[in-house]
This record gives structure tokens, C-alpha cells and sequence, in this order.
């Protein structure tokens, strides 16, 4: 079951009005939580990010976390989510249907939206690793949203899947940023490397998990910008997110990532992450 504007529907039945401004115009943010075992991981950082989100994009939210939390709770409920289940909620608030026009309508009612689906953790992909492609970052200059106009992301990850690669890693003039919907890190000489978190990049929830496991043990952490030639000399390279966790990234552009297989800095970090989530 999903829940759609304050209605519980089934799957496959109508719920999304024809001017809603997220169908229309991208204009609404998202989340996607990861549920593990049955539970909620990171969620107070997702609702946090979630209402910053609206209040970057001029949007008044009348639920209170606390509501929040309530409909995350049935919604795991409502689908039979138990102890043994990894899962994703989704979470997508639109800023509602209006006629359409590009300003604001006054007094206009988001629209929340949420659903669950089950969902293995990638262990294959994490022992492997991924390719990559680089590709020219053309998404707009507020990345740091996590808005629903997501045009730019699904493009730069079709140009990776069309050149052959698995994933795209994104570059704007030389400068790497992130991936089209994960972070990116570079290892070099055992220290961490990743974009600092400004309007170029989304904060990533894994991002800030994993900087922080590294610290904690003994990992340097530079928060700041590459280049290109920096990354090709990286002795290992991953990327996060909360469906990718800690994925390693074991060629760019066709040429081996160090040695071309998963490197002890990655390694060990998924093994620390692998801690923490469970
Ligand atoms: N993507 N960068 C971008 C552009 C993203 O879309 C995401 C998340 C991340 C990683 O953020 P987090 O660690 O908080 O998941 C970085 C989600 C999973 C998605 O759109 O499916």
C-alpha cells in the first residue's frame, strides 16, 4: 500500500492529481531511507535533510517530524515489513496541485507521498566493484537539494550506461563532484579525498557515516575538491549512498582504479560500515 496525500491506496490506482506540481514542474524534494532488518537506518538524518530541503525551496511542511515518523511506522506496517526485512521508504513531498503557472500559488497543500519496497543489500557489487565513466556534470548549481527535477541526474547515468560503464561520475571543467545519484571519495596515500559539501553536491546521509567511521579510526579526511588527473591517480575510489552503501569503483573510463580490484582502504571501511548498520 502507498500513501498518497493523506489516503492509503493500492498499488496501481490512481492518486496523482493531473496539475500536481511535482507531476508538472519536478517542484517537491525526496528521500530515500534505508530500512534494514526491519528498521529505519539514519532516519533522524533524513528528516532533518528532508526539512531543510523545504525550507530551501520556499516550502511550509504541516507535518511535524512526529507525523512523520508515524506514517514511516505504518507504512513499514501496511507492508509487512518485519525484523528479517531490508527494504527502501521512499518519501516524496510535492508542493501540491494548483493551476499552472511558474510562481508559487498562495495557499496551496503539499501533497506527501510514501511507499516501501523490499530491497537486498548490493553484496555482489560490493565485493566487485563498479565502472565508471566520467561524464560533464550538466545538472543546475543547487545540488545540495534533494528536489524531485532529477532530468539532469537520469541523463548523465544513461551517457555512463551508453559508453559501457555501470556508473557516472560526474565533473564540472575538470572539478569532480559527485556521482548521478551517489558521493564520490578518492583514496591517495590512505587518506580520504571527496567534494566539500556546498550547492555542488547533496550531502549525502553515507557520505557524513563514513567520514565520521573514518576519523574515528585513525583515517584522514580531506573535504575538498579534485581534479580529473588527481582522481586517475587515485589508489582506490568509491562512492555512498543509502541504497549503494560503500561500493567500490574499480575502473574510470576503461583504465584501472590502482590495481583494478577492491583496495584495503575500501575494504576496510565497508567493514566499519557493515558494524554500524547493523
Ligand atoms: N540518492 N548524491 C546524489 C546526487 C544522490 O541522489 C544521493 C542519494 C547521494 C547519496 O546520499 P545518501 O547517502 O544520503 O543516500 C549523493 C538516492 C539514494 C536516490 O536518489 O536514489
Amino acid at each position: 500500500m502507498l500513501y498518497v496525500g493523506g489516503k492509503w491506496v493500492e498499488d496501481g490506482e490512481l492518486a496523482v492529481h493531473p496539475e500536481d506540481r511535482g507531476y508538472n514542474f519536478g517542484d517537491g524534494i525526496y528521500e530515500v531511507v534505508r530500512i534494514y532488518k526491519g528498521r529505519l537506518y539514519m532516519w533522524d538524518a533524513h528528516i532533518a535533510r528532508l526539512l531543510r530541503s523545504a525550507r530551501e525551496i520556499k516550502l511550509e511542511l504541516p507535518w511535524s517530524e512526529k507525523d512523520l515518523t508515524e506514517i514511516a511506522r505504518q507504512l513499514m506496517e501496511k507492508n509487512n515489513i518485519s525484523e528479517n526485512d531490508d527494504a527502501t521508504l521512499y518519501l516524496q513531498v510535492s508542493r501540491g496541485a494548483a493551476p499552472r503557472v511558474h510562481d508559487i500559488p498562495a495557499g496551496i497543500e503539499p501533497v506527501l507521498m510514501g511507499f516501501v519496497r523490499p530491497k537486498a543489500r548490493p553484496l555482489a557489487d560490493l565485493k566487485k566493484g563498479l565502472t565508471a565513466q566520467l561524464i560533464e556534470d550538466i545538472r543546475w548549481l543547487r545540488c545540495d537539494i534533494k528536489t524531485l527535477n532529477l532530468l539532469g541526474a537520469v541523463l548523465v547515468k544513461q551517457y555512463a550506461k551508453d559508453a559501457g560503464a555501470q556508473e557516472s561520475i560526474l565533473h564540472r571543467n575538470g572539478t569532480v563532484t559527485e556521482c548521478s545519484a551517489s558521493n564520490l571519495f578518492a583514496v591517495k596515500d590512505g587518506a580520504l579525498y571527496t567534494h566539500q559539501a556546498d550547492h555542488l553536491i547533496l550531502h549525502g546521509i553515507t557520505r557524513q557515516v563514513v567520514i565520521e567511521l573514518a576519523k574515528q579510526n585513525g583515517i584522514a579526511v580531506h573535504e575538498e575538491a579534485f581534479d580529473i588527473d588527481f582522481l586517475k591517480q587515485a589508489d582506490e575510489v568509491f562512492l555512498t549512498s543509502t541504497t549503494a552503501e560503500v561500493m567500490p569503483i574499480i575502473s574510470i573510463d576503461g583504465q584501472p582504479v590502482g590495481g583494478g580490484s577492491v583496495g584495503p582502504v575500501v575494504q576496510k571501511l565497508q567493514a566499519l560500515f557493515e558494524q554500524h548498520i547493523s
